[in-house]
């Protein structure tokens, strides 16, 4: 079980929890399934790692139904069980980073990121973020990269420049990574963090399989970060 530090309300329906943590150290693009309910909703929710420091763990979620309702609710000194951390998460890389966010889509890019920046302070970091309405945390994006896009109410993949010493990693709806995938010339590496129904979490119920073009792969294992030729037709 872990301690809610904090659960606050950042915009109507957009979440920041904070808990105490002090087990394994965690990668960007990784997440925990979480679970503070008994037997309803039946399945634990995966959500993933918005920031991670040694003793600390944030997620940045959406109140969509039921088990992120239920999340809502929760205070700080309740307790809730979490499970991992999981997935492959983002690769490190030795060239700039462009980051491409959709709506709640943004929140594995946060620690992404930040991580990013601290171990290559002297390389480029741009974040492109889009939202339908209201934006949220960009202040916490622009206090550590070199540049900050925001559209709010439009396609944000209009606004992307890109340039050959950049890698892209992208995260939000299916149609924006896929969007992103056709803009960025082919010589760019673009990583995309899918999303599936997951009940496991750990590879051994299927219930999250996708079509790569290298066979059925598992989003929670094997992903969520895939690079775009795996699993898009670019
Ligand atoms: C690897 C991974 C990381 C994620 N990280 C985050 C995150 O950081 N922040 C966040 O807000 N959400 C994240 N999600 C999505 C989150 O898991 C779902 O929104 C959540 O499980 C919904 O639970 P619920 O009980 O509130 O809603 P439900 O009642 O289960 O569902 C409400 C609606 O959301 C849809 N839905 C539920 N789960 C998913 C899913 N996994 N993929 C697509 N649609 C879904 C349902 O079809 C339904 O339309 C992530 C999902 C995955 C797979
Ligand atoms: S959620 Fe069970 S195999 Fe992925």
């Amino acid at each position: 079980m872990a301690l809610i530090l904090e659960n606050q309300e950042l915009q109507p329906g957009i979440m920041k929890m904070t808990l105490a943590y002090q087990e394994k150290n965690v990668r960007p693009g990784q997440f925990f399934m979480l679970r503070a309910w008994d037997k309803d909703p039946l399945l634990s929710r995966p959500i993933s790692v918005y920031d991670y420091q040694p003793g600390k763990l944030s997620f940045l979620y959406q109140v969509v139904g039921k088990g992120t309702a239920i999340l809502k609710e929760l205070r700080s000194g309740n307790e809730l069980e979490i499970q991992g951390p999981y997935g492959n998460g983002f690769p490190q890389i030795d060239t700039d980073l462009l980051i491409i966010g959709g709506g709640i889509g943004i929140a594995p890019l946060f620690y992404l990121a930040r991580d990013f920046k601290t171990k290559n302070p002297h390389k480029k970091c741009r974040a492109y973020l889009g939202f339908r309405d209201n934006p949220y945390v960009t202040e916490a994006f622009e206090a550590i990269c070199d540049e900050v896009v925001i559209n709010v109410g439009g396609i944000i993949t209009d606004d992307v420049k890109t340039n050959n010493s950049e890698t892209v990693m992208t995260c939000g709806p299916e149609i924006m990574m896929k969007a992103v995938s056709k803009i960025i010339p082919d010589s760019t590496n673009v990583y995309v963090s899918l999303e599936a129904h997951m009940a496991c979490g750990i590879g051994a119920c299927l219930g999250c399989s996708c079509q790569t073009k290298n066979g059925n792969k598992k989003v929670c294992k094997d992903g969520p970060v895939f690079l775009r030729e795996e699993v898009f037709d670019v």
